[in-house]
């Protein structure tokens, strides 16, 4: 192992399984290079955040910019680049949810959006989906569902995981205790599944009939991911709080929850607050890759490659014996294998320099930067062809050995 990977190892391990030891240095555009010089093709977006590709120069700009003007302004003074990214946020987000609270990261936003929920019902409960995985503070955790993530950390919050997708559990599940329904509409950390138009309509109708909120996580889905700004407008919702991170500050750590008047009403000061929200670095970065999505037309462009990609995925693995499914919406594709995925993400990064991401012991998931070209598509397709049918010549998992990739898959 290398001496900077063993540094990371040593003071850093623990909570991470890390793919080999190459170290990284720098990146630009889908690409990132290691401290040797040697580049790899970037298709999992380090975890879904470098929507706009690795060091977009517009947002890098804004940093250093934002850097040198005015970093910290916390939320109890007004500051001029928040007020801009409040506007701009505003005008991509759905009409219905015209206020938003700014946060830190995407477990922080559902935290947020917990809290609020309990807080204009008045309710403790809330329903979430089996597969769902919405991250990993108190909170979040309660509504992931992901057995192995919450074990030893209970008591969390009161919570009951329903099928996804099974419309008559649902309904069985919530109650007049309910605060809240949470679910993802694509869910991503357990292999882009789709949700069902009659579940999603299912869950609104039946929050509005019972009194819940209903709150969709578009952390992993918001921005384009999907070849819409946010996935709710495949369905048709109209969400009390939707929860964004991840694309949001182009690569700046940045949360958000966006809700409607009805939430904002119940707010009172001291109800929610973030020393770190909002910074004016944040909104600057965020104020950027909003301009860069638009500018760029990066969400039509997800729509379009994402298409031309699903199917060239599906062309080219047709016969590869290891795969059982490609599916995928907008640039959030994944490949179901017969196998385990752990070996494939390995030879993929050590022999073909492409980096994916796991989803669960046995799906690759691609998640590139929405400024791919056809060209990367390609290289993408033909490295990951590679890979699987020389997995198709190993002997296929055994199901009972559930050890995971190579150790928990990484959102
Ligand atoms: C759908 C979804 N919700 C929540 C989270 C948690 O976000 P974070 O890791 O920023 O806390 C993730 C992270 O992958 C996610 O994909």
């Amino acid at each position: 192992m290398s001496d900077l990977a063993s540094i990371e190892e040593r003071v850093l391990g623990g909570t991470t399984a890390r793919r080999g030891d190459i170290v990284f240095a720098t990146g630009e555009g889908c690409w990132l290079t290691d401290t040797t010089g040697q580049r790899y093709l970037d298709l999992g977006s380090a975890q879904g955040v470098a929507m706009l590709g690795h060091c977009h120069p517009s947002v890098s700009e804004a940093i250093a910019r934002q850097a040198h003007t005015l970093a910290l302004c916390p939320s109890y003074l007004y500051s001029d680049v928040r007020a801009r990214f409040a506007e701009a946020l505003t005008s991509v987000l759905p009409s219905h949810l015209p206020h938003a609270f700014l946060c830190n990261s995407g477990a922080e936003a559902v935290d947020a959006a917990l809290k609020f929920a309990r807080l204009v019902t008045g309710r403790p409960a809330f329903v979430s989906t089996t597969r769902g995985f919405h991250g990993r503070t108190f909170g979040a955790l309660s509504v992931t569902w992901e057995p192995k993530y919450r074990e030893g950390f209970g008591p969390l919050l009161e919570t009951a995981h329903v099928a996804f997708n099974d419309t008559a559990a649902l309904d069985a599940a919530i109650t007049e205790q309910t605060a809240a329904v949470i679910l993802e509409v694509v869910q991503g950390e357990s292999g882009v599944n789709l949700g069902q138009a009659d579940f999603l309509a299912a869950a609104e109708r039946l929050c509005r009939e019972r009194g819940a909120l209903l709150i969709v996580d578009e952390i992993q889905t918001g921005f384009g991911r999907t070849g819409r700004w946010f996935a709710i407008e495949h369905a048709n919702l109209t969400p009390d709080i939707i929860c964004m991170a991840k694309g949001l500050g182009g690569g700046f750590p940045m949360g958000a929850i966006a809700y409607t008047a009805r939430v904002r009403e119940a707010l009172y000061q001291g109800a929610h607050g973030s020393t770190f929200g909002g910074s004016p670095l944040a909104c600057a970065a965020g104020l950027a890759a909003l301009e860069a999505y638009r500018g760029e037309q990066l969400i039509e462009r997800s729509a379009t490659l994402g298409a031309r990609m699903l199917a060239d995925l599906k062309s080219a693995l047709a016969d590869v014996p290891v795969v059982r499914e490609v599916r995928g919406l907008g640039l959030m594709l994944a490949i179901e294998l017969r196998s385990k995925v752990a070996p494939v993400l390995k030879s993929l990064m050590l022999e073909h320099r492409v980096i994916a991401l796991p989803a669960g012991p046995t799906i690759l998931r691609l998640l590139p930067p929405l400024v791919i070209t056809e060209d990367e598509i390609d290289i993408g397709i033909r490295a990951i062809s590679a890979a699987l049918r020389a997995a198709s010549t190993q002997p296929p998992a055994r199901r009972t050995v559930a050890t995971g990739p190579t150790g928990p898959p990484t959102p």
